[in-house]
């Protein structure tokens, strides 16, 4: 089954073709980073007019790639949610009026339902049973959502704790931000902690009482905030960006691991699905490797951590397999969509 993807939630157009939700023919991303940058994050009046300009150019070069034509296409997979509502509403739209055109069906996917797919893609390989890996804890850590899910099977999950304020990429971005760091700020703090020393500044992240798989990382950007430029300052001379992204970095991440390894043991998972744009983090993936714990790491590809839409095909597969009629012209783009 040949089906194509469409992924606009945020600031990349993205468009996939992918066969039976493993086997990826063509991946093609268009960022739009240049125009966000100079403002420091996404513009989403921009974001649209870019998505409106590129969606289906990029489904052509797509289709070049895997040197396919719309007649052999099955299936659209399109993400509908969550994301900005009008960058939702372009790939939406776009995917419902190809369906009608092309007279095939369309399917609407859960964008952080497809970052945990990213992961399993590989393992499964082909494999439409699933059983071997579930149940799973999937770790979704993206600029926009960081969540532990229970993982039962493709489509079958139980939120068990989520960020209560910032999401763990976008408090990379906001200490970017304070450090003078270039927009997605992710990377950036990456490349520089690997200069500093994670122990020269004492941050924590917070603890949300009475919720052990709960995250709060708001106080901690405020920490990093108030190292370089507020009550606790130092002066000029003694403050190390290197240092600061170091010491940020391992905190967000120890609190990471803590919580992912305890929701492991807590709900008996042997198997733990990692998904979203931190996962790019190589330092992230290390310190789990250096737990030394009996748990088995399932990680996406490096291309298929950030927003792509071989995810979004590939998830699609699976989704069609249980609703092989396809959504109908009803489906709305939702900025939310609770697991
Ligand atoms: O999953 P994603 O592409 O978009 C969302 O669905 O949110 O994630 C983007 C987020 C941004 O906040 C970016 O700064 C972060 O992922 N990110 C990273 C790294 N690469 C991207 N965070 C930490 N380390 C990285 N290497
Ligand atoms: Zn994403």
């Amino acid at each position: 089954m040949l089906i194509l993807g469409i992924e606009t939630t945020c600031d990349e157009t993205a468009c996939a073709i992918v066969r039976d939700g493993h086997e990826i023919l063509a991946n093609v991303v268009s960022s739009q980073i240049d125009l966000h940058s100079e403002y420091g994050g996404v513009v989403p009046e921009l974001a649209c007019r870019r998505h409106v300009d590129i969606l289906l150019p990029l489904i052509n070069e797509a289709l070049e790639v895997a040197k396919l034509t719309f007649k052999e296409i099955d299936l659209i997979a399109v993400a509908h949610g969550p994301g900005l509502i009008g960058a939702l509403l372009v790939g939406l739209t776009g995917a419902k009026a190809l369906s009608l055109a092309l007279g095939i069906p369309y399917i609407g996917i859960n964008h952080i339902e497809a970052h945990l797919y990213a992961a399993m893609m590989n393992t499964l390989n082909g494999q439409t049973s699933t059983q071997s890996l579930f149940p799973a804890i999937g770790a979704v850590l993206s600029g926009g959502h960081t969540s532990l899910v229970l993982i039962r099977d493709i489509g079958h999950y139980e939120l068990i704790g989520q960020t209560i304020d910032d999401a763990v990429g976008e408090a990379f971005d906001k200490v970017a931000k304070i450090l003078e760091l270039p927009y997605p700020g992710g990377p950036e703090i990456e490349k520089l902690a690997r200069l500093g020393d994670h122990k020269k500044y004492p941050f924590k992240p917070g603890v949300v009482k009475n919720s052990p798989f709960d995250f709060s990382f708001s106080g901690l950007k405020t920490a990093v905030l108030y190292t370089v430029k507020g009550q606790n300052a130092e002066t000029e001379k003694e403050i190390s960006r290197e240092c600061i992204a170091a010491s940020f970095q391992n905190a967000a991440f120890k609190d990471i691991i803590s919580k992912t390894l305890k929701a492991a043991e807590a709900y008996g998972c042997q198997n733990i699905v990692f998904g979203g744009g931190v996962t790019n983090n190589r330092h992230l993936r290390e310190m789990f490797l250096k737990t030394n714990s009996n748990f088995n790491y399932i990680w996406p590809d490096h291309a298929l951590t950030m927003d792509n839409a071989a995810m979004i095909a590939g998830l699609g597969f699976h989704q069609f397999l249980a609703n092989p009629k396809g959504d109908s012209l009803e489906l709305e783009a939702l900025t939310s969509i609770p697991f």
